[in-house]
Order: structure tokens, then sequence, then C-alpha cells
């Protein structure tokens, strides 16, 4: 059962029902998926995955694709549109999945979801699932209180350094001063 107030408190069914229309209205709602494809990975953790919409697109294109989120509700929407992938109800902070993945993706803002005071952790929950040069990549929202000094040094103590930074999905110059960021670091 989804407990209110945690992660942004989401009904799966209502989440996905958005998305559903925005797709429906001619919206393309895999910019994410695009820009990962572009770095060619094979296995990709789709990390606060909601109702699994980058990791649905991108076990179609071909990657092996896994979805952890903290919300029940959430992995239960994944799960019924794509109950042949694997989905995991946990806290990234906490996750060990006992693997790693040629790159971790955190779409939609997670970072600005998770517990109060949770976000190294959730970095260094992301960082330990990924492979010798693999790549975390985030996009979430400035000036929501959580920012890029403070990624950039949670990324930095778990051994990941920024590689790229883009002001959107579809790789908008980032000047430094926009609402949005999505970001690329790499492990040594
Ligand atoms: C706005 S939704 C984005 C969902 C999906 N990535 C997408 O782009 O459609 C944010 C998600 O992050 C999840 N989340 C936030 N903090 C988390 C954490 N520490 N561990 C796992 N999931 C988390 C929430 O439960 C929620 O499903």
């Amino acid at each position: 059962m989804s407990r209110p107030g945690r992660y942004g408190d989401w009904d799966g069914g209502k989440y996905q029902e958005r998305f559903d229309a925005l797709a429906a209205s001619g919206v393309d709602v895999h910019g994410e998926a695009d820009f990962v494809m572009a770095l060619n990975p094979h296995s990709v953790l789709d990390a606060g995955c909601g109702t699994g919409r980058v990791a649905r697109e991108l076990a179609a294109r071909g990657v092996d694709a896994v979805g952890v989120d903290a919300e029940p509700s959430m992995i239960a929407e994944a799960q019924r549109c794509a109950p042949e992938l694997t989905w995991i109800v946990s806290d990234l902070a906490a996750l060990d999945l006992g693997r790693t993945f040629d790159m971790v993706v955190m779409a939609g803002n997670v970072p600005l979801f998770t517990m109060p005071g949770t976000n190294a952790a959730v970095v260094a929950g992301c960082a330990r699932h990924l492979a010798p040069r693999g790549v975390l990549v985030s996009g979430f929202s400035l000036g929501r209180g959580y920012e890029l000094h403070e990624y950039d040094a949670h990324c930095e103590a778990t051994g990941l350094t920024l590689e790229s930074r883009w002001s959107t999905w579809d790789r908008a110059e980032f000047a430094g001063d926009g609402t949005y960021a999505v970001s690329v670091h790499r492990r040594a």
C-alpha cells in the first residue's frame, strides 16, 4: 500500500493515464529514451521509474532495462503495462541489486521527490549500480530545493565526474541560469 506523503504520494494509474493522453494527442513522451539511446547503453537501470515509461521504451528498443521505484502504486502500474520486465519496489538509497548497468537514469525530477535529507544516499545508490565507465543521467528542475552544486558534490563523493550538461533532453545548451538541467556523470 502507498504511504501517504512519501515520494510524492503517487497514484500509478492516474499518472500513466496522463502520459497516455499526452501520447494520444501526438506529444512525444520519449525524449529521455532518445537521449539515453544516443549514449548506446546495453543495460539501463530506470531509477525512480514511476510507471516505467522510460524503461519500457528502452526495452522496446532492445535495451536490458530494469525499473525501480519506492512507490508500490507506480510499480503496480509498470507491472500491468509490461509484465515481462523486471520491476522492483525499493528506495534507491537502500537498493542493492547485486548487479551493475551501463547507465542509471533518473528521469522526471526524481531527486525532488525523494525523502528529505536522502539525496546523497540516493546518488550513492545509483552509483553503486554503475559498471566501470558507466554513466548516471538525471533530469530535474532547478530552484526547487536541490541544486546542481549539491548534486555535483554528491556525485563527486561517489566517484562520478560531470561529463556534460544540457538544459533539455533534446540537448539544448545549458547556459547556467536555466530552470532545468540534464546531467551526465561518468564513473572512472
Ligand atoms: C515524477 S515521478 C517520475 C517517474 C518516471 N521517472 C518518469 O519520468 O515518468 C518521480 C518518481 O520518483 C520516485 N522516487 C523518488 N524518490 C525515490 C527514491 N528515493 N527511491 C525510489 N524512487 C523514488 C517516486 O516514487 C516517483 O515515482
